[in-house]
């Protein structure tokens, strides 16, 4: 089993460079079998979701070439619909773009349910009721999803009773080459739901509204190949504008598009940080001791839930109690790792109040998901001690060479191999 091992207490400094948007480059990769053609897709992250992701596609019959670490080429013209391997379709959420491609391209989809971090109960009715709107009829049996439009998918109006990023890309992907026009309302703004109609509309779609609440598309007949690079991963990068602050580090993080960032400096700046923003790069530096806050997760432009976990870690450095309130998941299972290192933490329903400045030391704690995980790196960096961090692989899903990047602006941080533990049953 592979752990990383931190000794914190320093403080950051240097440039990390961001790498493509985890969230984007998976729903773009999937819309590929939409395209009648070689689509060369740039900036991807090298990331263990994009390869299982690519694993998928290969397995289902397309062609997938690694041009260089960030760069792929792909063609689906052999694709075999139904096909997605359910063992791999299980390890991440977003192999239910599948459903909206392969009903966007054969009129029908057939694919396993989707697994993904798991924050309890994760429901697909919004997409259900996008396809079923646009004239398929959806069955769950057996662990899969089954969609049909027998008579074709023809557009329609959608309005959704959730703001939902998959569900807006995935009623996106089934619309673009249905008959008519489709509309969806209270559609996610989210900037890798605009990056994907932008890589849709480079293929020959044409959308029109996205990063706004309402979206419209005509359908078209094909979609040509194209090549595409993939925005910036603002998560990745409100990541480390955390580590800077948690360590009172200055970093410039380079690769990035400020505007995704807005409210992740804004909470920033209101602890006390200072954060410089130019063109394609900001500057944290953090030297005061920080200030308390209150957050509450929404939509985007809001405070994005991915950066929940990381912003707790911040509260418990900051003196005071601060309030963080998670209106889209119930994901704060990583709370109890963070009691471990002495973290004075209350769960009081979707709000956790957090009590900062109990001192922190170091510990053996786990990363429950991805984003929890990435929080226990950024503790273990600011605390002054040693921090253990296992089931590392739910980190690697989506962060590219974390340890490598934080390695290269001074952390005290590596990957080391442990042997499974062996079970006295096994001494004899
Ligand atoms: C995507 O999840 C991301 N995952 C998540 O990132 C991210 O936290 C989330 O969007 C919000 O930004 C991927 O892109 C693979 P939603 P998704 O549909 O699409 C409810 C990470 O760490 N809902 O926007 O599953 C849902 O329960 C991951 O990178 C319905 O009720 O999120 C939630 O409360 C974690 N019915 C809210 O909407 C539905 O049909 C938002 O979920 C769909 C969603």
């Amino acid at each position: 089993m592979e752990k990383i091992v931190i000794n914190g207490g320093i403080p950051l400094r240097g440039t990390i460079d961001i790498s493509g948007m985890k969230n984007g480059a998976l729903p773009i990769l999937f819309a590929s079998l939409l395209v009648d053609g070689r689509c060369v897709i740039e900036n991807v992250p090298a990331i263990s979701d994009v390869y299982i992701s690519l694993d998928i596609l290969q397995r289902m019959g397309a062609s997938v070439r690694m041009l260089d670490k960030n760069t792929v080429e792909l063609d689906t013209q052999n694709i075999r619909g139904g096909s997605a391997p359910i063992d791999l379709v299980r390890k991440l959420r977003a192999s239910y773009y599948l459903l909206g491609s392969e009903l966007g391209r054969f009129g029908r989809a057939y694919v396993g349910y989707p697994g993904g971090c798991d924050f309890g109960v994760r429901p697909i009715d919004q997409h259900i009721k996008g396809f079923e709107a646009l004239g398929a009829e959806v069955t769950l049996e057996g662990g899969y999803i089954k969609a049909e439009a027998v008579d074709g998918l023809m557009g329609a109006h959608v309005f959704f009773d959730e703001v939902t990023v998959g569900g807006t890309m995935n009623i996106m992907l089934a619309a673009v080459k249905a008959k008519g026009c489709t509309v969806i309302e209270n559609a996610a703004r989210e900037p890798h739901i605009v990056d994907l109609a932008n890589f849709l509309n480079t293929c020959g779609a044409v959308i029109r509204g996205a990063g706004t609440d309402t979206i419209r598309i005509r359908g078209v007949e094909t979609l040509h190949g194209c090549t595409y690079a993939i925005i910036p991963d603002m998560i990745e990068a409100g990541t480390y504008m955390m580590a800077a602050a948690a360590t009172g580090g200055t970093l410039r993080i380079n690769n990035v598009i400020p505007k995704h960032l807005e409210s992740i400096t804004a909470k920033l700046e209101e602890m006390g940080v200072d954060v410089v923003e130019d063109d394609d790069y900001v500057i944290v530096s953090a030297s005061k001791k920080l200030r308390k806050i209150n957050v509450k997760t929404l939509p985007y432009p809001g405070f994005p839930t991915d950066m929940q976990p990381q912003v707790a870690v911040l509260m418990c450095l900051a003196g005071g109690v601060s309030f963080l309130n998670d209106s889209i998941f119930d994901r704060f299972k990583y709370v109890e790792q963070l009691q471990r290192m002495g973290a004075s933490i209350k769960i009081d329903g979707k709000t956790a109040i957090i009590e900062g400045g109990t001192p922190l030391s170091g510990a053996q704690v786990s990363a429950v998901d991805l984003r929890a995980g990435a929080a226990m790196v950024i503790a273990g960096l600011a605390i002054d001690g040693k921090t253990e961090i296992d089931n590392i692989y739910r980190i690697e899903r989506g962060y590219d060479d974390l340890v490598g990047k934080l390695r290269a602006v001074g952390a005290d941080i590596k990957k080391i191999n442990v042997p499974d533990a062996v079970s006295f049953g096994m001494m004899a």
